[in-house]
């Protein structure tokens, strides 16, 4: 098994004139942390979304695993195991923390029979113990949308893993967070690293 997870070869891509990226190149080794960094507006949330399918690329390769996926539609790449989360928290704020965690397994398993399966007590077990990694496990019936900014970036960090991604790709997972909190975030982001590669980006350099 190769060592490189991701491979991202000259990876340009525009919105009509405006070149988010040119070519670009980053390699992303299995099993640790990588960062990617750069000030606002140089392209890391486009290279994400590139890399997971939202914004399919202009020129260049991206392979995962060394699997070329730059032409493979979202839920394929989410099937293979890799796997984003939002620069702006996409978590149901009306739902409480268990709710969030079991909607957010048919990313992975999309086929329609399993996204309408009940889930089972292996699912909420599995919730419960992410919500306890994450350190929210107190709070977990509790209205996501009452939960604080860094509250509510750990349980999407959460509901990422809930799908058992192979690579996790974290969009500024530091971003409005009170800084003393960071060092407990970045500490909880370490730990799943054994068997799993998470690149994160960031304009805040003092967190990479
Ligand atoms: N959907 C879009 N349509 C048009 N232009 C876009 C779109 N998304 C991003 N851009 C432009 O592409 C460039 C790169 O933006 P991007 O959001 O990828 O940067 P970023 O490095 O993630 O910035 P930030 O640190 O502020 O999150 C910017 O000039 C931005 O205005
Ligand atoms: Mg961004």
């Amino acid at each position: 098994m190769s060592d490189i997870i991701i491979d991202v070869q000259n990876v340009s891509k525009s919105y009509g004139g405006v070149k988010a990226n040119t070519e670009v190149s980053m390699q992303v080794q299995r099993g640790g942390i990588t960062g990617l960094i750069g000030p606002n507006g140089s392209g890391k949330t486009t290279l994400f979304n590139s890399i997971v399918g939202y914004h399919p690329i202009d020129s260049g390769s991206i392979r995962f695993e060394g699997q070329e996926i730059s032409k493979l539609p979202v839920q394929k790449i989410a099937r293979l195991g890799l796997l984003r989360t939002f620069q702006q928290t996409r978590i149901y704020g009306a739902m409480n923390g268990v709710e969030n965690m079991l909607i957010s397994l048919p990313h992975r398993k999309m086929s329609l029979l399993d996204a309408l399966k009940k889930n089972t007590k292996e699912d909420y077990e599995r919730a419960d113990q992410l919500l306890d990694f994450v350190g929210l496990y107190e709070k977990r019936m509790l209205k996501s949308g009452d939960l604080s900014f860094g509250q509510q970036k750990l349980l999407e960090f959460a509901m990422a893993l809930m799908n058992e991604p192979t690579c996790l790709l974290l969009d500024e997972p530091t971003a409005g967070i009170n800084p003393t909190l960071i060092n407990g975030l970045i500490d909880r982001l370490k730990r799943p690293t054994k068997n799993l590669a998470l690149p994160y980006s960031s304009s805040n350099t003092t967190c990479a």
